[in-house]
């Protein structure tokens, strides 16, 4: 059993992470400041483990001691969020991470798993990128994504062992749900509106992964042998699941009964990613990605049917990352630098 720190685990991903970890016979605490505690879909988790309602930016060494390992994933975690204020993404998912994964190698720490994004790779050709592929970071998100894996992987030695998974665009039901991601976005139009009408002809490519795929990654690094995985970079997803987004649509479409599909056209914006996944299978025998799209759009379904989900609830702000941001900031709940303000 290992003892791990998992960070941002009231998000999206991170709130599947913690009990898919624990069930696997790991003991998990989790850290989080919290700025999407409003929102909770549904609740589909048996156990969840401690959080602690902190900051990243306010870890300490002696927060970070006797963990076998810290998996990171607490950052703004998308580009509306980075353009949204570049300043306080740099201070949080740059410098914040690095410094957090300073003090955990200080700590003792021994492995640090840091959740990148293929969005590092940019956006601009058909071509099909791999890890060797330098990276084109467009936004300040995908930018600081970049910063990370260059400082953290310099910390890398006999004692400290980082690995940086570069998640597809994720998709799947969480209680902590993001509707501001493509599959889930458009599941929640296809439910409440019975309609998906895309503005563009839906021809870029979109690399998509269901978010306990990318728990099992996780999982998977963690078990492997150090010199598979010690400052290497994996794409997490499938080959296979390089998805146009018009073909995104037409599962959604599909997948909920009376659902109207229509397609726009070219808008001269043909900017895709394609991306190879065959590393993390070559490194990572045991991993696999077990969940489609066409299973990630039927067990959307499902939740929506299970809590009769109204359009309200698909809209509530905590569902979209950058909407809930700017209310805690218009509420003044949060400070300039995204600290909760003392009330
Ligand atoms: N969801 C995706 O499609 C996707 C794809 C690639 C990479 N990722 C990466 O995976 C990670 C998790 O993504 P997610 O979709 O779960 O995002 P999310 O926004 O749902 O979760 C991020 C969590 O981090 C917390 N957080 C943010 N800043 C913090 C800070 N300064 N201190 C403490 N906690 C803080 C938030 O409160 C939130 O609960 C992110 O790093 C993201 O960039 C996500």
């Amino acid at each position: 059993m290992k003892k791990l720190l998992v960070t941002g685990t009231g998000g999206y991903i991170g709130c599947m992470l913690g009990p898919y970890l624990e069930k696997h016979g790991d003991q998990v605490t989790g850290v989080d400041t919290g700025y999407y505690l409003d929102g909770w879909l549904y609740n589909g988790l048996r156990q969840t483990p401690k959080m602690i309602i902190k900051d990243i930016r306010n870890i300490t060494t002696q927060d970070l001691e006797g963990y076998d390992a810290v998996i990171h994933l607490a950052e703004l975690s998308n580009d509306p969020l980075g353009q949204h204020n570049p300043e306080v993404t740099y201070q949080i998912n740059h410098i914040g991470s690095v410094e957090l994964a300073k003090r955990a190698k200080a700590a003792g720490v021994q492995q640090f798993i840091y959740t990148s994004s293929c969005s590092v790779y940019g956006v601009g050709t058909d071509d099909i990128k791999n890890e060797e592929t330098p990276p084109q970071p467009q936004t300040a998100y995908a930018q600081c994504k970049v910063l990370v894996e260059r400082d953290v992987q310099a910390l890398a030695d006999d004692h400290f062992s980082p690995t940086f998974l570069r998640n597809a665009t994720a998709f799947g039901a969480s209680p902590r749900m993001r509707f501001d991601v493509v599959l889930n976005n458009l599941s929640g139009l296809a439910w409440t509106t019975k309609e998906i009408r895309l503005t563009s002809d839906g021809s870029p490519w979109r690399p998509l992964v269901h978010v306990l795929d990318i728990c099992e990654a996780v999982r998977c690094t963690l078990a492997a042998p150090r010199d598979a995985v010690h400052g290497q970079i994996f794409n997490v997803g499938d080959t296979q699941a390089n998805y146009r987004v018009r073909e995104i649509a037409e599962i959604v479409s599909e997948t909920f009964p009376g659902c109207g599909l229509s397609i726009g056209k070219s808008d001269g914006d043909n900017r895709s990613y394609r991306v190879s996944f065959d590393k993390i299978k070559a490194c990572l025998p045991d991993f696999q990605c077990k969940y489609t799209p066409r299973h990630g759009a039927e067990e959307l379904r499902k939740v929506f049917e299970y809590i009769d989900m109204s359009s309200d609830t698909f809209q509530f702000r905590a569902f979209t990352r950058l909407k809930q941001l700017k209310h805690l900031i218009n509420t003044h709940q949060i400070d300039e630098q995204f600290f909760w303000r003392e009330m």
